[in-house]
């Protein structure tokens, strides 16, 4: 589908009741029952489509990072859409090739990749495994003999810049785990680019996750092209500079740079290289095109003259607000009409980190009455867990004006059957 910027897609008020794509909420909330992830399949073409015409004059390739959310239909539709992926397990290779990628579409990241895990990548040829170690480069190249072929390897390099979002998703300092630190690549990949067994394609980073500002990207995206011109001088010529993912989005209505002015910045700095440019964006493809539908189950007064809203979600079904105290906007998916009050909207969980958002302005719900988590389509369902044993929810894809089930809502018996 062609980009087109004026297409209005997503989650909005239409009338009086929220919707997505023109779908109301509650239609899907009745139909399913809660908690329920419901993901907007024209939001997640539209982001893709803001990638690539801001890529488009320099060669390029989008990676999608599956970690973000790998539900195999978000994963069709990225792919009907052109996108490519970023695995980072061996689960996620495999949704990917169920999704109809081919090997030459994936490239493997992750700092602890298992024997497994390397041996599946090396024979399934992948695109790429971005390398975390010399060590692992080692490893890489074993099995690449034994099976007597040829790895693509990339080299993930610490760049040591330091990035304006939450210590636990920042990735880029060198006191972080990920990668070989800068002063330490060049001959790292000197050494990978002269063993056969490996054909050294590229250079990875990335920085953080969230970033609201380009300046850190831009300053990785220039260690590694700098990189890249040395080991050119080294006769080590590489194919990619993969520069991750890592732009933020709005969840709060903050600035957040355009895909477009991301694109640019990447590209001014990657251009005199000639070198193709590898992204892998995850929460700014999917993270606006899904939200968590949550009923309300208790309401009781609190001292001061605010309410406690308690959801029949919580920490299990989106773990953020709990790990990160991050802001999710949280709407009534039918208003109503009375004056707002402070509200701590929380989850059921025995834990008090258990809270979805403080102090949030609601005209008081009814018990019953369902509320939509905004922006949880990247890191929501993929990182939900079983904890009081709560079902992974059911997840709902709206496209072109129709919905369906894309994952049902799992039982008890699901969850058991590891155990018996
Ligand atoms: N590439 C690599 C190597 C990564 O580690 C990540 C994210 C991405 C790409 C995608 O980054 P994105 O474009 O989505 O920012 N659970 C956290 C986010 C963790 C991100 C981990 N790595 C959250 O909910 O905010």
């Amino acid at each position: 589908m062609p980009y087109n910027a004026g297409f209005m897609c997503g989650f909005g008020l239409t009338g009086s009741a929220w919707t997505c794509d023109g779908v109301p909420l509650s239609a899907i909330a009745a139909a399913v029952g809660t908690p329920a992830y419901v993901y907007s399949a024209a939001t997640i073409r539209d982001r893709l489509g803001a990638f690539s015409a801001g890529f488009a004059s320099y060669p390029h390739a989008i990676h999608y990072a599956l970690k973000a959310n790998s539900n195999l239909a978000v994963v069709r539709v990225v792919r009907a859409a052109g996108g490519l992926v970023d695995a980072n397990s061996g689960g996620e290779i495999d949704v990917a090739l169920r999704a109809g990628y081919a090997p030459g579409d994936i490239v493997l990241t992750g700092v602890g990749k298992t024997p497994a895990e390397i041996d599946r990548a090396v024979a399934l040829g992948v695109k790429a495994i971005n390398a975390e170690s010399s060590g692992e480069l080692d490893r890489i190249a074993a099995v690449a003999r034994a099976r007597q072929t040829i790895a693509r390897v990339a080299l993930r390099v610490n760049p040591d810049v330091a990035a304006d979002s939450h210590p636990h998703i920042s990735t880029g300092l060198s006191t972080h785990k990920f990668g070989v630190p800068i002063g330490a690549a060049r001959a790292i990949a000197r050494q990978a680019g002269a063993r056969g067994e490996l054909a050294f394609v590229g250079l990875h980073v990335h920085v953080a996750s969230q970033m609201l500002g380009l300046e850190p990207l831009r300053q990785a995206a220039a260690a590694v092209v700098g990189l890249a011109r040395e080991l050119r001088d080294d006769h080590v010529t590489v194919e990619h500079v993969d520069l991750g993912g890592g732009l933020g989005i709005a969840y709060d209505g903050e600035p957040v740079p355009s895909a477009d002015q991301y694109a640019a910045a990447l590209i001014e700095v990657v251009r005199p290289s000639g070198l193709t440019l590898v992204v892998e964006p995850g929460r700014a493809i999917v993270g606006a095109a899904g939200a968590l539908l949550t009923s309300v189950v208790d309401v009781k007064p609190q001292s001061g003259g605010k309410w406690f809203v308690v959801l029949d979600a919580g920490m299990s079904e989106l773990m953020r607000p709990a790990l990160y105290g991050a802001y999710h906007r949280i709407v009534l998916v039918e208003p109503r009409a009375t004056d707002p009050v402070s509200c701590d909207v929380v989850g059921p969980i025995c834990e008090s980190s258990d809270v979805f958002g403080v102090d949030r302005r609601l005209p008081l719900p009814a018990v019953g009455a369902v509320v939509a988590v905004l922006d949880a389509g990247a890191y929501g369902s993929a990182m939900a867990s079983n904890y009081n044993r709560h079902a992974l929810p059911v997840e709902v894809m709206v496209d072109a004006g129709a919905w369906r089930v894309v994952r049902r809502r799992q039982t008890i018996d699901d969850q058991l059957v590891c155990e018996e």
